[in-house]
């Protein structure tokens, strides 16, 4: 198992590309699964889920073709012979997103058998809402042996209200909802940036959707969808995680190709801790050269804080001034990095859904462990800013979504490398063409 180590203590100075959002490939080539045509995606980070979700669609009978060299981030997807609608356990178990096949299958072959996913180290993340929206859209739903099999002649659209707001969710029933017969309305969605470029992908198809990006989605389904080429946005989660590492370090760093406004409610915050933020078109830049002061965060649906910003923004208040309330409103065991941070000397108390962050206290390098991804990269913060060496454990987890972090990282400054079994640069995927 791979492990990094890290030592502390260097500014991050220069330019950090970001690289495709993995949570926007994701549903991105599930909606490959909504047509016969190929569909030709641009800019797909190549992280370890979207090498699980290719697996995935290979097992189905896809094609699924890498680009290599300068195109080596675009992925070609057509899944005009699927012999195999089914998402086993050992896919799903170790990515909940391949659950985001199943509104397509339904949608497109009528059947659809997938594992349900297990516990997860951030929530009990039950994905009823899914089941719910597509028994609504017409689809017979039952639980079998750990596995969800569903069967619909053809959904019917119709209005749906999420009872909470999921974004997988939200992706899923859009995606089921571009085939069925006659309208469907969705309310109360989620309107994080992964959702309008998901309708973005489905309209160039040829689906009919308007309202992506506001609380009301309509879809006016269509008989047949085509092929399409599309660019994934620009990672947001991973440029805000270079946006904290900068003002953590006292560095000085663009953070180039992005899309600053996704950003905004990190932008903000970092503000009022007093770090120097400047939107340059595409990039940002971050001057972290004045002392940090705390302030407290509040995990929200987008357009507020993001969760998946939470552990890495708690790193950043064990180096602020004061003390720093965050509170987590969307899983309800996200803070396990906290244990950690406390090892490597933060003064974080956990109480229920908030954690108390007491700072600035000195860091020291310690041996600590990943949880899942974005503990991970909290963790790779608060050992760039601590004394002496830090060794992470079961990297494995942030391989699942951040591109190279460590050559990243490394050509800002960053005094970090990989130690262990190498990651091949390419993973042989049955049927998958490389
Ligand atoms: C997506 O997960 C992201 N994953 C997560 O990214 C992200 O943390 C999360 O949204 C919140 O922003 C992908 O996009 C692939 P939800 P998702 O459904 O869709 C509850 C990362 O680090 N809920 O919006 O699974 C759920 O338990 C990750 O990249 C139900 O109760 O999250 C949670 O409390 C991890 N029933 C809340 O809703 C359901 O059927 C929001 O979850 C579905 C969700």
């Amino acid at each position: 198992m791979d492990k990094f180590v890290i030592r502390g203590g260097n500014p991050l100075v220069g330019t950090v590309r970001v690289s495709g959002a993995k949570n926007a490939a994701l549903p991105a080539m599930a909606a490959a699964l909504l047509t016969e045509e190929p569909v030709i995606l641009e800019n797909v980070p190549q992280v370890r889920d979207i090498e699980t979700e290719r697996k995935l669609l290979a097992a189905m009978g896809a094609d699924v073709e890498l680009g290599y060299g300068r195109a080596q981030h675009r992925t070609t997807i057509c899944c005009r012979d699927l012999v195999n609608p089914e998402a086993s356990y050992e896919l799903v178990k170790t990515m909940r997103a391949s659950t985001l096949v199943l509104g397509p299958l339904i949608a497109r072959m009528k059947r659809a058998r997938i594992s349900l996913p297990g516990g997860c180290a951030i929530g009990a993340r039950p994905i009823d809402l899914h089941i719910k929206g597509l028994e609504k859209l017409g689809a017979k739903i039952s639980q079998e042996h750990g596995y969800i099999e569903a069967s619909a002649p053809r959904l019917r659209g119709t209005r749906i209200v999420f009872e909470k707001i999921t974004v997988t969710g939200t992706e899923d029933l859009l995606m089921a909802a571009t085939l069925a017969q006659g309208e469907t309305v969705l309310e109360n969605c989620a309107r994080e940036p992964e959702v309008v470029d998901l309708a973005a992908l489905l309209n160039k198809m040829g689906a009919q959707i308007e309202g992506a990006g506001t609380h009301c989605i309509r879809v006016q389904g269509v008989e047949k969808l085509h092929g399409a080429r599309h660019r994934i946005i620009p990672d947001r989660i991973e440029a805000g995680t270079f946006v904290i590492a900068a003002a953590l370090t006292g560095g000085d760093l663009q953070v180039s190709g992005c899309e600053p406004q996704h950003l905004d409610a990190l932008l903000q915050k970092l503000e009022e801790c007093g770090v120097q933020v400047y939107v340059i078109g595409d990039s940002i830049r971050v001057v972290g050269n004045g002392p940090l002061r705390s302030a407290d965060v509040n995990t929200e649906e987008y357009p507020g804080f993001p969760t998946d910003m939470q552990a890495q923004y708690m790193a950043l208040a064990t180096q602020a001034e004061g003390t720093s309330i965050v509170t987590e409103n969307i899983f309800e065991n996200r803070f396990m990095h906290g244990q950690e941070l406390v090892r490597m000397g933060a003064n974080v108390k956990v109480e229920g859904s908030r954690a108390v962050v007491r700072g600035p206290t000195p860091l020291s390098g310690a041996a600590v462990q990943a949880s899942d991804l974005r503990a991970s990269a909290s963790l790779v913060l608060a050992a760039l800013v601590a004394d002496g060496e830090t060794i992470i454990d079961r990297v494995y987890h942030i391989d699942r979504g951040y591109e190279r972090i460590e050559e990243k990282l490394r050509g800002v400054g960053a005094q970090i490398r990989r130690i262990g079994e190498l990651l091949p640069k390419r993973v042989a995927v049955p049927g998958v063409a490389v």
